[in-house]
This record gives C-alpha cells, sequence and structure tokens, in this order.
C-alpha cells in the first residue's frame, strides 16, 4: 500500500492506495471517530462491494443507504433519501458517513456529509477510476442542477481516501475509458513526462494491468494533492483542472444528464481546448493530434456532438463556474505539460474553436 497526502493545515488527510483495501478494517477504524457509520453506496455496487466494508466495518453500528445509479439521480431529492437515512437510524454528530461508489456517489455523500447536523466526517472509498484519479480527491462535494452541473454544493474534505485498485476489475471498459480521460488531463496539463507514460503504457492500462494502473492512480493522485494544496478553493492553480471540462460540460447538461459520461465528454471537449491553443499559436498541429490520437487510443469520443451549434455551446458556457464578473475563463495549454486560465483571447478564436469541423479534422488524422 501506499500513502500520499493532501497537505491542508487542520483538514489534511492520507490517499491509501492498493489492492483489497476495502477489507481492511484498521485503515477505517484510523478515521472512524465515533460508534456509528452510515455506508452511502448505490443499488449497483452494493451487491458487489457493500458486504466487504461492512465486514471491515463489523465494530461499528451501521446503517446502509443505497440509492439509484445514475448521474441523472445526482439530486435533491436523492440527497434528502440520505438525510432520511440518516435521521432515521438517529446518527449524531459524530458518526461517519462512508462514500462507497464512483464521483455520482462521492459528491453526493460528500455534500450530505457537509450539511448533516452541519457537518460530519466522512471517507471517501472511490470506486471507478475516474472517482479514485480525480473526484475522490480535494473536496468538490454537491448535486447538479437542471439548469447547470455541479452548481449546488460545498467544498468539504474527507479525513482519508481508501482506494483499493481491485474494485477496478469489475468496472465496465466504458467507464475505464471515462476515467483515463482525467488521467490524461494530469499529464496535459502539468506533467509532459507523465504524458509520455501514458503514450507507452495506454494498452496495459485498458487490459487492467494492476501495475500500471497502480502507477497512474498515484501519479494522478500526487499531482491533485499538490494542486489542492496550493489551491483548495479555485482562486488559481486549481481551476486548471477543468481542462476541457468548459466544453465538456456544455455536452452533458446539452444531452442531458448521464447520456455522455463525464469522461466522455471532458474527452471531446479537451480536443476543443487542444483546438483553441492551437489556433492562439500555443501549441502546434502535432502537439493537438498527440493528445487527439490519445484519447482515441483510450476509446473516448474525440468528436463533439455535431448537432450542438457554437450558440448551444456559449449558452451552456454561460453559468461555467469560471465565469467571473460576465467574463468566461477557459482553461488551455501554453504548451504540452502546462495549463494556463484565461479571459484574454479573441472571441472569433473561440468561435472558431466552437465552429470547427471536427469530424474532418479527426478524419485527416485517420489519413495520415
Ligand atoms: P459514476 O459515479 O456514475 O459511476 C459510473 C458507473 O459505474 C455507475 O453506474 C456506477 O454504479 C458504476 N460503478 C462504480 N464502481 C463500480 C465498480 N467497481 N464496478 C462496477 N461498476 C461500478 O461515475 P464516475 O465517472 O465515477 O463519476 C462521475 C461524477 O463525478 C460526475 O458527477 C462528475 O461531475 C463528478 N466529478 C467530480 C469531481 C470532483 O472533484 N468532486 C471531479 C470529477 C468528476
Ligand atoms: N475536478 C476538478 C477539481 O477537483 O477541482
Amino acid at each position: 500500500m501506499q500513502t500520499l497526502h493532501v497537505d491542508l493545515a487542520d483538514r489534511s488527510y492520507p490517499i491509501y492506495v492498493g489492492a483489497g483495501l476495502i477489507s481492511q478494517g484498521e485503515l477505517f477504524a484510523r478515521h472512524v471517530a465515533g460508534k456509528k457509520v452510515a455506508i452511502v453506496t448505490n443499488e449497483t455496487i452494493a451487491p458487489l462491494y457493500l458486504e466487504s466494508v461492512q465486514r471491515a466495518l463489523a465494530a461499528y453500528a451501521q446503517t446502509a443507504i443505497v440509492l439509484p445509479d445514475g448521474e441523472a439521480f445526482k439530486t435533491w431529492e436523492t440527497l434528502q433519501l440520505i438525510f432520511d437515512g440518516l435521521l432515521s437510524a438517529r446518527h449524531d454528530r459524530r458518526c461517519t458517513v462512508i462514500a462507497l461508489g464512483g464521483g455520482v456517489i462521492g459528491d453526493m455523500a460528500g455534500f450530505a456529509a457537509a450539511c448533516y447536523q452541519r457537518g460530519v466526517d466522512f471517507i471517501q472509498v472511490p470506486t471507478t477510476l475516474l472517482s479514485q484519479v480525480d473526484s475522490s480527491v480535494g473536496g468538490k462535494t454537491g448535486i447538479n442542477h437542471p439548469l447547470g452541473k455541479n452548481m449546488i454544493g460545498a467544498f468539504y474534505q474527507p479525513n482519508a481516501v481508501l482506494i483499493d485498485t481491485s474494485t477496478l476489475t469489475t468496472l465496465p471498459p466504458r467507464e475505464l475509458s471515462a476515467g483515463l480521460a482525467e488521467v490524461i488531463k494530469y499529464g496535459l496539463i502539468c506533467d509532459e513526462g507523465f504524458l509520455a507514460w501514458l503514450e507507452e503504457h495506454m494498452d496495459a492500462l485498458r487490459s487492467l494491468d494492476q501495475q500500471a494502473l497502480t502507477y497512474a492512480i498515484e501519479q494522478s493522485c500526487a499531482a491533485k494533492a499538490r494542486i489542492v494544496g496550493a489551491d483548495e478553493r479555485e482562486a488559481g492553480v486549481r481551476a486548471t483542472l477543468n481542462l476541457g471540462h468548459t466544453f465538456g460540460h456544455a455536452i452533458e447538461t446539452h444531452k442531458g444528464y448521464g447520456a455522455w459520461l463525464h469522461g466522455e465528454a471532458v474527452s471531446a471537449g479537451t480536443v476543443m481546448a487542444l483546438e483553441m491553443s492551437r489556433r492562439l499559436g500555443w501549441i502546434s498541429t502535432e502537439d493537438r493530434d498527440r493528445g487527439i490520437r490519445l484519447f482515441q487510443r483510450a476509446g473516448l469520443p474525440v468528436v463533439p456532438p455535431e448537432e450542438m451549434t457554437p450558440a448551444d455551446f456559449l449558452q451552456h458556457m454561460a453559468v461555467d463556474k469560471k465565469v467571473l464578473d460576465g467574463q468566461l475563463r477557459l482553461v488551455l495549454l501554453r504548451r504540452m505539460g502546462e495549463a494556463v486560465v484565461t479571459a484574454d483571447y479573441p472571441d472569433e478564436t473561440l468561435h472558431a474553436t466552437l465552429s470547427a469541423n471536427y469530424r474532418a479534422l479527426v478524419g485527416q488524422l485517420g489519413e495520415q
């Protein structure tokens, strides 16, 4: 087992990475202060992993709160089910919420922990690649609103993140690919060496090679911990973690939550960010194509939905959390391995990026 750290003064916490961790009661016990725990999970994950976690937590009084599965359920109504479960089992302020699942469960259970009795302890036990490399670390919690993704929420750090890499063996391949989008993101925004490593090991990652997966998770979590440690509340550098997300969230909202997976939308959205960075003269055509090829090799979509017009994008992007005083800030690449957050771009470049023919652009790539 490897242990990484998120350094945030009195809110610092460890990230444990290893195989079989969900069965290790002693690891949980280090971070449970009271006598009661509430395990929040969903109906897909419960039959796979709930019993192991319950056994590991046998020393505590337990409540299992099993939610419906899917991004479409990341809502006020589902959040209420968590509060119903906590209140009807009379959990007090010393209870610990355990989020067992992917990013949807982690974001919702974390938000519930932030609000319940004005804040109780919580532990992230992420079971998708995406949640292991991104959403479980850093304390962003929340739910969607019909008008915008993740628009209601709180910064609320977990007491620990327990990443059991063996849970990835049951993950559907499409979900594994979605997680790889966020892994590639770290290479693009802050570590060109890791990008090169990913190019070499993409096939091993897709075939669930445990050594390769563990390395990719550790590198991703280390990058995220470093960035969150420097900027917990996204006043600056943390926004670079949203490479491709402004375009991607527009795709997710336009298509209806759940139609495109988050990682899929991030992949197509990052292709748009690469194209805009190229149009600004910051990266070369070869760099852009290098990024596109890596997303393709990860099994991800690289063309935004063809029916989406520039007006559709602009409408959704106007509610992005990176809009400040009416100005849309975008995360772009100054070079491969270095991202910037900027509102300083010509409107025509954004419009040209939104109007580009991505199918043709990607088609040419295949012909080279
Ligand atoms: P998800 O939580 O919907 O999980 C994907 C699917 O895989 C679900 O059907 C789930 O039940 C299933 N699943 C989970 N673990 C499994 C396993 N081990 N075996 C088999 N099936 C399993 O999706 P996700 O990609 O994990 O998370 C996406 C969410 O994360 C989005 O809502 C996004 O907004 C959020 N997110 C948050 C942050 C953050 O910083 N808080 C960062 C990135 C993404
Ligand atoms: N996933 C973006 C962030 O945590 O800031």
